[in-house]
């Protein structure tokens, strides 16, 4: 699973939390949904403005992301931790350290058992030029961090495997397909 950190403007100070339940789930417009335990700080934050971010931390933020992971913003004030910075929505922190951060709206809430899921849309994504090749989101150079839950380990990205929509091809002669 991905670790990432969400952030939002509780009481008018950024709190961020660290995340694994979250993802793309559609994609013009682009949306992805973050789902926050309902006895969470951020929750409050998330529901009054209606917007959130989600930032990708790299490797080398593992001790940080797994501290917002350890404390909660009801106990402890974590709204220094990171440089933030506001876009066009202005209510939803964005953390400058990370390479990639996605500023959203919220468009719907699905309260489940125990998370409100928040499916939010993708107002503008924020990344330095180091972090990209040819202006997309390079992930060797983000060297985001991987989350293997219930072990309870971090780990980077591995080795290369192949192109996507690409290295299956070869098998269309042996198994069909008329794609
Ligand atoms: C690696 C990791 C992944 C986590 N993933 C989630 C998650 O997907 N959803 C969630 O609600 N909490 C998750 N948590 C727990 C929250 O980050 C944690 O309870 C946090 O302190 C809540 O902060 P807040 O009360 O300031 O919002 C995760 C924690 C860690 C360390």
């Amino acid at each position: 699973m991905p670790a990432a950190l969400v952030g939002a403007l509780v009481d008018g100070r950024p709190n961020y939390l660290t995340i694994a339940y979250c993802g793309a789930v559609n994609h013009e417009p682009p949306i992805i949904s973050v789902g926050l335990n309902k006895k969470h700080y951020t929750n409050r934050g998330i529901k009054e403005n209606g917007t959130f971010s989600l930032n990708i931390p790299s490797a080398d933020m593992v001790k940080i992301t797994d501290y917002c992971g350890l404390v909660s913003g009801h106990r402890v004030d974590k709204s220094n931790i990171f440089k933030t910075f506001y876009g066009s929505l202005k209510t939803a922190p964005l953390i400058e350290e990370c390479p990639l951060s996605l500023e959203c709206r919220v468009v719907q809430v699905l309260e489940l058992a125990m998370q409100n899921v928040y499916l939010g849309q993708v107002i503008q994504a924020y990344a330095e030029d180091r972090f990209l090749t040819n202006g997309l989101p390079d992930i060797k150079k983000m060297n985001p961090i991987v989350f293997s839950m219930h072990d309870n380990n971090y780990w980077t990205v591995g080795e290369h495997l192949g192109r996507a929509w690409s290295i299956g091809k070869e098998l269309k002669a042996g198994l069909g397909g008329a794609r």
